[in-house]
Parts: structure tokens; C-alpha cells; sequence
């Protein structure tokens, strides 16, 4: 039997898609194993949205060699169809197969391949399909409370920075049908969370269905408690998609809406197809229609050509909105993409460092100001985790809640009602509701 070890970097996809890499092992007889130890394989699903993300993997594939030459090491997700030609030139890095996102159906064979000391070419696919969704294969899902379901794969918004419409290839959708099936199931295997996963989540489109559709049907047809979604684009919001989030007890109050610049010139070299202006519009929209939603964002400074006068344009958005949480990062040039072949990475590195670190700092303010919004209130969280004697758990919001065991042990899975004590920018202190 065939020892197989995962490892997953990057984004919540990933994450889905390695436990549909491990159903997909396990139905071919092989053993999924949680150290490196006794593998025979080691699977790395990866991540090329920055070049941090890809050299971390580059260097574990050393490691990994080092420790043990006979080890078959394989190459899964978005570097993948990015490195093809490198990571199988390049024999310093000894990797044995590559499989892409589109082609984990055809990984007991690349894997039997590999494993074939008869087998002289090195194994890959990294074909990318208009049609894959793996509609018919249920992940091997080990987190307790929350599924992660994807419902559309792909991209084809073409941001300029954005390596993924060519790592991943086209969006396609999976159809509502299907999607209801799996979290009715989910629901009778006791998961109190679903989050609905894409590229491009909210450009959901399967025959008539709309995301908005889609939506409407999870809350008719199922009895899930929570439902999240993640990465949306601004441009699909549209009225009635945030009048059924609203009217909807079990969709949280919680939204991701990526802002990545709040200047306009910078915006249209992104290929954002908002300007400022807009994406205000649609967070005034937003506060309107789903009073007190919680807002994250994801903002890259340093883009190509952006001055410090338009950085500060984010600033201002950011003071405009008070995200209650962000995802901040420098610019990093991606090969292939739009802006690596159009624009000079000109921004200097320690000018990157200046905009990120001060933007940290500000939105620090902004989650702490937001956050003790639930000081002195009842929250009902949802448990993940327990570390020592601390009950971890995340509220409709989507911020972490920690309480003290001692008076409340719930079970990671279940909800529990709790008194919010404290708030830092990090997340909040509550006590069980009995104390
Ligand atoms: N450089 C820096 N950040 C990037 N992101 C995507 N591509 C890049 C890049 N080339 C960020 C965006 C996106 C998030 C997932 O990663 O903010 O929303
Ligand atoms: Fe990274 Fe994007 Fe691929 Fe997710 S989809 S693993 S964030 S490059």
C-alpha cells in the first residue's frame, strides 16, 4: 500500500482541494498519512499568489530530498501549471510529478507511475478544463465545524497582478443541485457551517442559477446554520443578492470585499473595473441593507507606479470604511501575468515595507474600533478549537472568540452562547454565559 503525505499552502481552495486529492487517494487504495515519516509520497499543494508563497515551497522540496532521496515528491495546485517547464527541467529540484489543479482524477496513476521504478519520464498533467468542478467526489473533510464546498473553480477577471486565470484556468460552476445534495449531507453528518468557495465566489453562474439563486435555494432546501462564502469580486453584488443575505438569519452578517487600491488610476491599471467611488457606493449599499455587517477587505500596496499621494488614496478609503478586518500585501510581480509583462515592479521594496507597515497600523485601529462592538453583548459562537484551557470559537462575524474552559466546555462543533467581555484587534475575550 502506498504511503501518501499532503502538505497545503496557500488559500481555503487549497485547503478543499487537498481533502479531494485525499478522497480521491483513499478510493485508489492508498494511505493517507499525517507525518513524513513513513511516506513513500509527499504530496506539496501549492500556492503561487506571491513569490514568498512559491519560494517556501521551493525550499521544502529541498528539505524534503535532503532528508530522504527515495522520497517521490509531487507538485499539486497553482505552481503546478506556472513552473511546469522549470520544475521538470530543472533536475536540481528533483520533483517526480507535477499534477495541476484541473487533473487530481488523474493522480493514482501519475502516482503509480512515479512510483514505477520502470517508469523513466517524469509524470505530469497540468491540463486546465473548461468542465471540472469534481462534482461527484465528496472531500475527506477532517475539520470539525466548518465545510469548506466549492462551488466554482477558476477565473477569468484577469486582474493584472493576479497569477490565478492562469494557474487555474476558466470559470465554471457546479450545479445548485449538487451543491443543496452535499450540504443536505453535510448537515446530517452534524456541520453547523458551510463556506462556499470560487475564485471569483459571487460570479456563480450554472444554467439559470445566479450566486443570489443559489443562495436563496441553501436557505430554502437546507438546514445549515451557517453560511459563508469566500473570495466574491466587487463587480457581482448585485441588490438582491445583499436583500437575501439580509433577510437570512443563517447567511452571516459578514462579507469579504476586496478593495486592492483605492486610487482610480491605479485601479484601472489593475483591471479592477471600479473606481473609488463605486466600491463606496457599494459599502454604503452594503451598511444599508445588511445593518451592521461585518466588512475584511484585501488591498496590495506598491503596485507598479503608484505614488505615495495615490497610496494614500487607500489610506482614505480605509479611514472612510473602518474594515473590521484586512488582508494587507506588498505588490509581488507574478510571471505571465498582465502587470509583469506590461509594468516595471518600480516601487522600491523599503517603500512597500513604509505603506504596508502604516496601513497595519491603521487598520489595527480600525479591527480594535470594530471589534468592541461586541463588548457587553451575548454572541453565539461556533467552537473550533480548544488550546489548553481556552474554548475557541468564531461568532456570525467571523471574529475569534476566546473562553475561559473552566465554566464552558462546549464541543469543538457545537455553538454556545457567551458574555463578550473584551476586545483587541485581534479578536475577544467572553465569559460562559452561567458565571
Ligand atoms: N502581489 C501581491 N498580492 C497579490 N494578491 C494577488 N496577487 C498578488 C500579487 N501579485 C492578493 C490580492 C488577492 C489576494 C488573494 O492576494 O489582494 O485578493
Ligand atoms: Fe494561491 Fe491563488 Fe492558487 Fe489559492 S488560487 S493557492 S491564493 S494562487
Amino acid at each position: 500500500m502506498t504511503n501518501v503525505y499532503i502538505e497545503t499552502y496557500g488559500c481555503q481552495m487549497n485547503a478543499y482541494d487537498t481533502e479531494l486529492v485525499q478522497s480521491i487517494l483513499v478510493d485508489a487504495n492508498m494511505h493517507i498519512i499525517p507525518t513524513v515519516d513513513a511516506a513513500d509520497v509527499a504530496l506539496l499543494n501549492t500556492c503561487s499568489v506571491r513569490e514568498n508563497a512559491n519560494n517556501k515551497v521551493l525550499n521544502r522540496i529541498h528539505a524534503l530530498k535532503r532528508a530522504n532521496k527515495t522520497l517521490i515528491v509531487g507538485i499539486l495546485g497553482c505552481m503546478a501549471t506556472n513552473f511546469k517547464t522549470q520544475l521538470l527541467d530543472n533536475n536540481r529540484l528533483q520533483i517526480d510529478l507535477i499534477a495541476g489543479p484541473d487533473s487530481y482524477k488523474q493522480l493514482p496513476a501519475l502516482i503509480a507511475d512515479a512510483v514505477d521504478a520502470t517508469h523513466s519520464d517524469k509524470p505530469f498533467d497540468v491540463t486546465l478544463s473548461e468542465f471540472e468542478t469534481y462534482d461527484t467526489i465528496v472531500p475527506n473533510r477532517t475539520e470539525g465545524a466548518n465545510a469548506w464546498l466549492a462551488i466554482m473553480r477558476g477565473c477569468n477577471n484577469f486582474c493584472t497582478f493576479c497569477v490565478v486565470p492562469y494557474t487555474r484556468g476558466r470559470e465554471r460552476s457546479r450545479s445548485a443541485d449538487s451543491i443543496i445534495t452535499e450540504i443536505n449531507d453535510l448537515v446530517a453528518k452534524g456541520y453547523k457551517q458551510v463556506t462556499l468557495l470560487g475564485q471569483n465566489v459571487n460570479s456563480y453562474r450554472y444554467g439559470n442559477d445566479t450566486f443570489t439563486d443559489l443562495m436563496r435555494r441553501i436557505t430554502q432546501e437546507t438546514a445549515i446554520d451557517r453560511i459563508r462564502f469566500t473570495s466574491p469580486h466587487p463587480k457581482d453584488f448585485p441588490d438582491d443578492l445583499l436583500d437575501v443575505i439580509a433577510a437570512n438569519p443563517a447567511i452571516c452578517k459578514q462579507i469579504h470585499v476586496p478593495l486592492q487600491a483605492g486610487n482610480d488610476r491605479i485601479l484601472k491599471k489593475m483591471n479592477r473595473t471600479y473606481t473609488q467611488s463605486e466600491f463606496l457606493t457599494l459599502i454604503h449599499k452594503m451598511r444599508d441593507a445588511i445593518p451592521g455587517v461585518a466588512l475584511s477587505t484585501d488591498i496590495i500596496v506598491g503596485f507598479p507606479t503608484e505614488t505615495y499621494d495615490e497610496f494614500l488614496d487607500t489610506v482614505r478609503v480605509c479611514e472612510t470604511v473602518k474594515f473590521d478586518h484586512a488582508y494587507i500585501f506588498k505588490y509581488s510581480e507574478r510571471p505571465n501575468t498582465r502587470a509583469a509583462l506590461k509594468f516595471p515592479d518600480d516601487v522600491p521594496l523599503d517603500e512597500k515595507t513604509q505603506r504596508i507597515t502604516e496601513l497595519v497600523k491603521l487598520q489595527k485601529k480600525h479591527s480594535l474600533h470594530q471589534n468592541k462592538r461586541w463588548v457587553n453583548t451575548v454572541q453565539s459562537i461556533l467552537v473550533e478549537r480548544w488550546d489548553g484551557e481556552t474554548v475557541i470559537g468564531r461568532n456570525d462575524a467571523n471574529v475569534l472568540v476566546y473562553v475561559d474552559a473552566a465554566h464552558n466546555r462546549a464541543a469543538i462543533g457545537s455553538f454556545t452562547n457567551v458574555f463578550v467581555t473584551d476586545a483587541s484587534p485581534h479578536g475577544l475575550r467572553a465569559r460562559a454565559l452561567s458565571q
